[in-house]
């Protein structure tokens, strides 16, 4: 397995593309499976969940070309009905298929996702909204089995009683080509969300937002390709203009999603890091002391729970005492344990955490666990004194585009083994 070695202690200066969001192209490839068209994908970033992503449509029946950052994708005919174990263990944006297979075809199977690293994230509001919808669906040996005993799903009236960003994409997907007019209260208000909604419009789908939290689709009996230029990745510029923060470097982020980080953007400038705006995305400027501060992590326009580990990366660094309170997964606190190894001072209790900053951090060998969970690792080794090496990179690597590139760019001492 590949490691990735750092030597820290150097600022990072210089410039970073931000690449194309991984969580919006996710649900984005899925919706190809509603039209025999064919979808034209621009910015499509390169990431393992990606490649996942389209072999599990490859295994569904989609034919899909791929030249550098654009990809053609076209359902000529369904061969299978099935997600299976393989692809859902993988990722689990591979639920997604649930919705469209539905909605299209009256079928599918999908392997039922267990618990993972940052808790036991159940299904059960992507299987309420589909139930709504008119589809039978049963569990049985490990798999999510469904049917639609009608000719096709029907509009329903869906309240969540959480706000679920894949139960969401899910509804949509499927209520594009239901039988009238879904209303989903409690939506998702994340950007990605909305990504989704433009391209299902491309296709033909009738949708709006009524309220930020409400959204309403009339279904429609065919939908057609479409052109979509995949927005900029949210998560991706948060992390790398943390990194510039760790460093107490200064970076240009360019392509970032301006519009898509309030909430981060306010906590880096209560840290003391200057951040302004220009045309082509973000410059953060980070000052040789941070802040403490407190931090709460809730559904968008919050602070993303993606950022949580490493925004703790960067409190294990100021002059006092900061809070977490993690609002979204219940055990999204694996890196602590890791972030300890470099000598961070982090007490958990709960779902709320205590750190205590100070400028001491050493070079450690530490594990990935999940895929932001790595990254608070990268981040905290930029800053640490002496030499890191982080085993498990796989998780990197299914939602970093060449981020050992993006940093070695900048001065980071930086680089991967390749392991057998
Ligand atoms: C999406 O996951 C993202 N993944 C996650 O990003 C992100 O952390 C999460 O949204 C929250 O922002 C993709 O977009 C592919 P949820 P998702 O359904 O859709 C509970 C990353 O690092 N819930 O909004 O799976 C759930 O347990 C990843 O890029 C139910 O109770 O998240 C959680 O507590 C990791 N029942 C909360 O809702 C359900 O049926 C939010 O989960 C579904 C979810």
């Amino acid at each position: 397995m590949d490691q990735i070695l750092i030597r820290g202690g150097n600022r990072l200066r210089g410039s970073i593309r931000i690449s194309g969001s991984k969580n919006s192209a996710l649900p984005i490839f899925v919706a190809s499976l509603l039209t025999n068209d064919d979808c034209l994908l621009h910015n499509v970033p390169k990431l393992v969940d990606i490649i996942t992503m389209k072999n599990l449509l490859i295994s569904l029946g989609v034919k899909i070309r791929s030249e550098g950052r654009t990809c053609v994708l076209r359902l000529n005919k369904l061969d299978s009905f099935e997600a299976n174990y393989e692809s859902v263990r993988k990722m689990r944006a591979s639920i997604l298929v649930l919705g469209p297979l539905l909605s299209k075809f009256g079928k599918a199977e999908v392997s039922l996702p267990g618990g993972c690293a940052i808790g036991s994230r159940p299904i059960d509001l992507h299987i309420y909204a589909l139930k709504k919808m008119g589809a039978n669906i049963k569990i049985k040996d490990g798999y999510i089995k469904g049917t639609v005993s009608r000719s096709s799903l029907k509009g329903a009236k869906i309240k969540f009683p959480k706000v679920s960003v894949g139960a969401t994409e899910n509804t949509l997907l499927a209520a594009s080509l239901a039988d009238g007019e879904t209303i989903i209260e409690n939506a998702a208000m994340e950007p990605e969300i909305d990504d989704l909604i433009n391209v299902l419009n491309k296709m033909g789908a009738v949708i709006s937002r009524v309220k930020n939290n409400v959204i309403k689709i009339v279904g429609v009996e065919k939908l057609t390709g479409f052109e979509h230029k995949i927005m900029s990745d949210r998560i991706e510029a948060g992390t790398y203009a943390i990194a510039t923060a760790i460093t107490g470097g200064k970076v240009e982020l360019l392509d970032a999603p301006v519009n898509n980080l309030d909430a981060v953007l306010e906590f880096l400038r209560k840290m003391g890091v200057k951040v302004k705006i220009f045309s082509q995305g973000i410059i953060v400027d980070s000052p040789k002391e941070l802040n403490n501060v407190d931090l709460v992590t809730e559904v968008y326009p919050g602070f993303p729970t993606d950022l949580q580990a490493q925004a703790m990366a960067l409190m294990t660094v100021t002059n006092g005492i900061s809070k977490i309170e993690e609002k979204i997964f219940e055990n999204r606190f694996m890196h602590v344990s890791e972030l300890m190894r470099f000598g961070a001072k982090i007490d958990v209790k709960g779902s709320k955490a205590i750190i205590k900053g100070s400028n001491n951090l050493t070079g450690a060998q530490v594990m990935a666990t999940d895929l932001r969970a790595s990254s608070s690792l990268v981040l905290a080794a930029l800053r640490a004194k002496g030499d890191t090496v982080i085993n498990r990179v796989y998780h990197l690597d299914r939602g970093y585009e060449d981020m050992e590139k993006k940093l070695s760019r900048c001065g980071a001492q930086v680089r991967r083994v390749h392991g057998k």
